[in-house]
C-alpha cells in the first residue's frame, strides 16, 4: 500500500519547506500535478518546480502531465528528477509513443483514465505500464469532492488484473480521505494519492499513518472475504 501526498495542496510558498514535511511524514512517494492550462483548464508548475525539491528528500516523485503535449515534456521531467511519469489515455493514438518515451528514460510509466472515459481505453495498454492512475475527480484542481461512480473502474482493473496476471499498481487520484481511501481499497486500489485531506493536516505524519492502516486493513478484508468465498 503507498500513499502519495499531492504537492498540489501544499503552500505553494513554501515548496521546499512542504517537500520535507512529507518527507518526514515517511510517505511513500510525493506526488507533482503538472497542468498546462489546455488540457486541464489550471496551470500548477513546471520542471523547474520539480528540480529544486528534488535534492530535499529520496521519496518516489510520481509525476502526473495533465497537459495536451507531454511528448515536449517528458525529457524535462525526467532530467528534472522525476521517478515516474503518468500520461492520460485521453491523448488517444499517441499513447503507445508516449509510454515507450517514458520507458526508454528509464522510468516508471503510469497511464491515467479521466472519470468519464470508459475504462476499456486502457484495455490495449495494460501490458505496458506500471500504474493504472484512476481519476476520481475531473483533473484541474485539488480539493474537489470524490466521484463514487468511479468506484467499478477500480473494481474493473482489479479484475483484469488477476485475470492477465499482471503487475501495475491501481492508483486513485482526487478527493481522497480516510473514508474514500478505505472505499478504493475495498474495490482493489493499492496506492493512494491524497492532497487537501493529508496537507491540511497539523499532524502530516500520523494522517498518512493512519491513511496507510486503513488501507491495509481494508486489503486484508477484502483477501478474507475472498479466501472464505473461493
Ligand atoms: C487533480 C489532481 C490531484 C489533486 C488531488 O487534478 O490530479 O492529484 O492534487 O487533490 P485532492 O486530494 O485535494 O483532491
Ligand atoms: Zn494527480
Amino acid at each position: 500500500m503507498i500513499i502519495a501526498p499531492s504537492l498540489l495542496a501544499a503552500n505553494f510558498g513554501r515548496f521546499a519547506h512542504e517537500t520535507v514535511r512529507a518527507h518526514r511524514a515517511k510517505a511513500d512517494w510525493l506526488h507533482l500535478d503538472i497542468m498546462d492550462g489546455h488540457f486541464v483548464p489550471n496551470i500548477s508548475f513546471g520542471p523547474e518546480g520539480v528540480r529544486v525539491v528534488r535534492p530535499l528528500t529520496r521519496m518516489k516523485f510520481d509525476v502526473h502531465l495533465m497537459c495536451s503535449k507531454p511528448e515536449i515534456l517528458i525529457e524535462r521531467f525526467a532530467e528534472a528528477g522525476a521517478d515516474h511519469i503518468i500520461v492520460h489515455v485521453e491523448l488517444e493514438d499517441r499513447v503507445t509513443q508516449l509510454l515507450w518515451k517514458i520507458r526508454s528514460l528509464g522510468l516508471q510509466v503510469g497511464l491515467a483514465v479521466n472519470p468519464p472515459t470508459g475504462i476499456s481505453n486502457v484495455l490495449p495498454y495494460l501490458d505496458q505500464i506500471d500504474q493504472l492512475l484512476i481519476m476520481t475527480v475531473n483533473p484541474g484542481f485539488g480539493g474537489q469532492p470524490f466521484i463514487h461512480e468511479v468506484v467499478p473502474k477500480i473494481q474493473q482493473a482489479f479484475a483484469w488484473r488477476e485475470e492477465k496476471a499482471l503487475p501495475y499498481r491501481i492508483e486513485v487520484d482526487g478527493g481522497i480521505n480516510f473514508a474514500t481511501a478505505a472505499e478504493c481499497a475495498r474495490a482493489g486500489a493499492d496506492t493512494f494519492v491524497s492532497g487537501t485531506a493529508l496537507f491540511g493536516q497539523r499532524q502530516l505524519g500520523k494522517a498518512v499513518q493512519k491513511m496507510r492502516d486503513i488501507v491495509r486493513k481494508e486489503a486484508r478484508l477484502r483477501k478474507h472475504v475472498k479466501d472464505i468465498v473461493s
